[in-house]
């Protein structure tokens, strides 16, 4: 039994994207329906659950995060990842003992500067009135939605005090690699580079890399076309799969598949033809209204829209979990007289409550260009379905699969007749040409797929001594929004294959199947319970550790590098990653990567061996070789854990019945893996962590607003009000309300780290790419 659902979600006032979520046994099946999905928040309206610009900005722009704010010489060292809850506080502490000796170091200067970042974008007023329309009276009425303001951020450094045990903590420090706040590391981007072809050489407008897997494609208007093509082509293949997943064909399929992607795709296809416009005022059951753009195309008949994103009603995102979302594409009615290029008279054969709304809540509509718009559209759309159909239909008498790959489809007219076309490519990149003078004769795109494969590498020398041992510390989260191939890195199931010189150690997976018994999830609303890969909404995610000392050249230099694949729903199997959907539907798969080599002296060796048990994640990889040897074994076969369970009463049950562990705040050492895996705490109902003991709470940011303009919070520690000597070290974070504003609806990616200059004492910093960067030209010569 299959099921499938697919949502797109508002992002702004004018854009829509899409989330695709398909569920089934067999190959990928996606099926497309256009929806905007909002929440009810208690006393203000509604929440509008917004993938914001999100970490695709963060990317582009995460360079003013902490760069521009960080003073000159400095880093930013991460000892924290979190993800932030939908609109709930959080309060956590972590352990951050294995980045003793990197504190230890700071401390010789006269304070030690600490931030938090998070990738948020809201500020003290996000709110947007919308229209909601009843699912069971069909009445209307104006709501407010908000993406809430802000977090209130604290930050404290907690101390236990030094006892007479060998504290275990490293002796030196290598700083590896590093990616939130600095700019997340893209996968498997694909690219289009404009330019021109003259015989066989490419000369592209700018100066790029390219390799032998760049496709040189005939572009005569350029790469956004290409886009658009490939994004006909996009409709194909779902169709294509849409035939390949169907239980039996019948005469009905065709027609079934056509109107699914037409509900889906039209008013995509259709929204740069649009004109939007407003109501002025309602005559009877008849609407004045009045277009932002004069137009002399107008005819009577002309269906008119509700604009995408202004009206929304309860509709069913999986069985078990209804949102706020947009109304599918329908007229709400029709224009029925023209008193001139801007003004005209429509009905209403839909929604009738829209004409009780009252003048300050009437929501934005849209009129086609032209009485073509709308059939043109379908018609084209419907034939690419059709391409669609029939290349399933072949796959499926051939009983093979499809694979995803870019699909170029070309619609033009001649003759008044509409023709569908694959574009092919005219020829593949071969290899770097001279300088060329002359342009081109042909426009071309060449299109780069940077399929992946290696992620990076680093290089480092341990000068490790004998009973040393060197702990990797590896944490990775999964960014982008769902537009992506595999839903990648949000959704994917990646396994990071680490290697050192060349020697695969180590494959692992940080995907998270327990978001569900987040105990913080039922609060929260959004899709908190959704598993995730590396993180869930409200975690704190501390990573992994792994002993790596038996991989490497103790006293020479290391390369270490990271490579990626990615499961793949269509052919069931990993694989290397290529986000050709991304490319496709703008939006990037993105991963945000912390690696660090923790070196421990002799003496802590000995003392971890010997205490009686471990008390923390490196503690665990020193005595065992791995914090979390299951993460080391990723599945050969990718089950999904439906999120039809992880939002079922069954799921919700198991969440509030599970017992989470806790270790005496008087206990030393503190075993902060009792609470493992969220490291909550609750200040009001339990005492903290070795405050009975002794331990003292350095407050580092107290009570900071974090909004879109302060992603970025620091506060500074005198180094004197440090103890000169620590047993353990963690960190007391907290989201909380602000005071007069509301917190932020989002789950955002955030970081907790330290300040550090270029140079210290006992840590090495080469947070740069050790692997050749291949040159770039902008000639190039093609083979066919
Ligand atoms: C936002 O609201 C907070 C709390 O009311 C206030 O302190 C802050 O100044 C406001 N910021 C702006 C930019 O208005
Ligand atoms: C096809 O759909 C029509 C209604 O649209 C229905 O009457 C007919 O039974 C369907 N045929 C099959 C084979 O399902
Ligand atoms: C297509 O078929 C499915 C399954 O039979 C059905 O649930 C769905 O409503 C149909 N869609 C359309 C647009 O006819
Ligand atoms: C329509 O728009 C054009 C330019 O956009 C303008 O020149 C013209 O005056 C407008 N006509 C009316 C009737 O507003
Ligand atoms: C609205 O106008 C359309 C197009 O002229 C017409 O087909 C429809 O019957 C009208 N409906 C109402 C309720 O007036
Ligand atoms: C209306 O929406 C609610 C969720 O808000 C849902 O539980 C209910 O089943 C829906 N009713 C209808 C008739 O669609
Ligand atoms: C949608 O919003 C309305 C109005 O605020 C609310 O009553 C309803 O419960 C919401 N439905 C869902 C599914 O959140
Ligand atoms: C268009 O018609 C409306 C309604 O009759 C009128 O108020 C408006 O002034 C007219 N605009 C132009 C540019 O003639
Ligand atoms: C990592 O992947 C790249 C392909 O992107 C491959 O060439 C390389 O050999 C891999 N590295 C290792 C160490 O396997
Ligand atoms: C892959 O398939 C599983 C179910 O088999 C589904 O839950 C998941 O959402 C799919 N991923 C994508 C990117 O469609
Ligand atoms: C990692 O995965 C690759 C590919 O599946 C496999 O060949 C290799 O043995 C694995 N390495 C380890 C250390 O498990
Ligand atoms: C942050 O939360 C604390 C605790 O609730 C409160 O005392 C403080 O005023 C808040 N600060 C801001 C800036 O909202």
């Amino acid at each position: 039994m299959q099921s499938e659902l697919e949502l797109s979600i508002l992002l702004d006032e004018d854009r829509i994207r899409r989330r695709k979520v398909a569920m089934s046994c067999g190959p990928l099946l996606m099926s497309f329906l256009l929806l905007t999905f909002i929440v009810p928040v208690a006393g203000v309206g509604l929440l509008q659950v917004d993938r914001q610009p999100k970490l695709r900005r963060a990317h582009k722009d995460s360079n003013l995060l902490l760069i521009e704010d960080a003073e000159d010489g400095k880093e930013t060292v991460e000892l924290l990842r979190f993800v932030t809850p939908y609109k709930t506080p959080m309060e956590t502490v972590v352990d951050i003992t294995p980045y003793s000796q990197l504190i230890h170091s700071l401390l010789q200067a006269p304070s030690v500067e600490f931030y938090v970042a998070i990738d948020t974008w809201v500020s003290n007023d996000t709110r947007k009135k919308l229209v909601y329309i009843s699912n069971t009276s069909d009445s209307c009425s104006s709501v407010w939605s908000s993406q809430g303001n802000a977090w209130n951020v604290s930050l404290d450094l907690v101390q236990w005090p030094r006892t007479i045990l060998e504290p275990i903590q490293p002796r030196a420090t290598i700083l590896l690699a590093e990616s939130f706040p600095n700019p997340l590391m893209d996968i498997g981007q694909v690219k289009a580079h404009e330019g021109t072809l003259m015989g066989d050489l490419v000369t592209l407008n700018s100066g790029v890399a390219l390799g032998p897997l760049a496709t040189v494609y005939p572009c005569p208007s350029g790469a956004d076309t290409l886009k658009k093509e490939a994004l006909l082509g996009s409709y194909a293949q779902e169709a294509e799969q849409l035939v390949l997943e169907a239980k039996h064909l019948d005469a009905n399929t065709s027609k079934n598949i056509t109107a699914r992607l037409e509900a889906e795709y039209l008013q995509d296809m259709v929204s740069d033809q649009m004109i939007d416009a407003k109501i002025l005022t309602s005559k009877g059951q008849d609407l004045e209204i009045l277009l932002s753009s004069n137009s002399s195309k107008l005819t009577k008949d002309l269906p008119v829209y509700l604009a995408p994103g202004s009206t929304v009603s309860d509709q069913p995102y999986i069985s078990t979990v209804w949102f706020n979302m947009s109304l599918p594409f329908q007229p709400l009615g029709y224009i029925k007289e023209i008193y001139n290029d801007t003004h005209v008279l429509m009905n209403v054969t839909k929604h009738h409550c829209i004409l009780s709304l009252n003048s300050s809540s009437l929501p934005g509509l849209q009129v086609p260009k032209d009485k073509y718009v709308i059939p043109t559209a379908t018609k084209k759309l419907d034939m690419v379905v059709a391409v669609g159909i029939a290349s399933g239909k072949k796959l499926r008498e051939d009983h093979s699969n499809a694979k995803e790959s870019l699909l170029l489809l070309n619609a033009s007219y001649s003759d008044g007749k509409l023709s569908i076309k694959e574009k092919k490519p005219l020829g593949r990149i071969d290899s770097k040409a001279l300088g060329r003078s002359e342009l081109g004769e042909t426009k071309v795109c060449v299109v780069q797929k940077n399929t992946q494969g290696h992620v990076f590498s680093r290089q480092f020398e341990p000068n490790l001594q004998v009973n040393e041992r060197a702990i990797l510390h590896l944490t990775i989260t999964g960014h982008g929004w769902a537009a992506t191939s595999e839903s990648c890195g949000e959704y994917c199931h990646a396994i990071y294959h680490l290697h050192l010189n060349g020697q695969n150690f180590a494959n692992v997976t940080q995907w998270r199947d327990d978001c569900y018994l987040n105990p913080g999830g039922p609060a929260q609303h959004g899709t908190w319970y959704e598993s995730r890969n590396g993180w869930c909404p409200g975690s704190v995610e501390p990573g992994i550790y792994i002993d790596v000392t038996e991989h490497l050249d103790k006293t020479g230099r290391n390369e270490f590098s990271l490579n990626l694949t990615v499961w793949q729903n269509l052919t069931h199997r990993y694989a290397l990653y290529t986000d050709i959907s991304g490319f496709i539907q703008n939006d990037v798969a993105m991963l945000a990567v912390t690696a660090n080599v923790l070196l421990y002296g002799s003496y802590a060796v000995t003392a971890v061996l010997t205490a009686p048990q471990a008390f923390s994640k490196a503690e665990a990889a020193l005595r065992d070789g791995c914090s979390d040897p299951e993460k080391l074994k990723p599945p050969k076969v990718v089950h999904f854990l439906s999120d039809d369970f992880a939002s079922s009463d069954e799921a919700r049950k198991e969440n509030e019945e599970q017992v989470i562990d806790t270790c005496p705040p008087s206990q030393v050492p503190f075993d902060f893996e009792t609470r493992a895996p969220w490291y909550f705490y609750n200040h009001s109902k339990e005492i903290l962590p070795g405050k009975p003991s002794g331990a003292k709470y350095l407050p580092v940011i107290d009570s900071r607003l974090v909004q879109i303009n302060t992603r970025t919070v620091t506060g500074q520690v005198d180094s004197l009000k440090f103890q000169g000597d620590w047993q353990q070290l963690a960190l007391r974070f907290r989201l909380m309300n602000p005071e007069f504003l509301e917190m932020d609806r989002w789950d955002r990616v955030g970081s907790v780290g330290v300040m550090i200059p270029k140079t210290l004492q006992n840590v090495q910093i080469r947070t740069s790419e050790t692997s050749p960067t291949p040159s770039s030209s902008k000639y190039w010569r093609m083979s066919t």
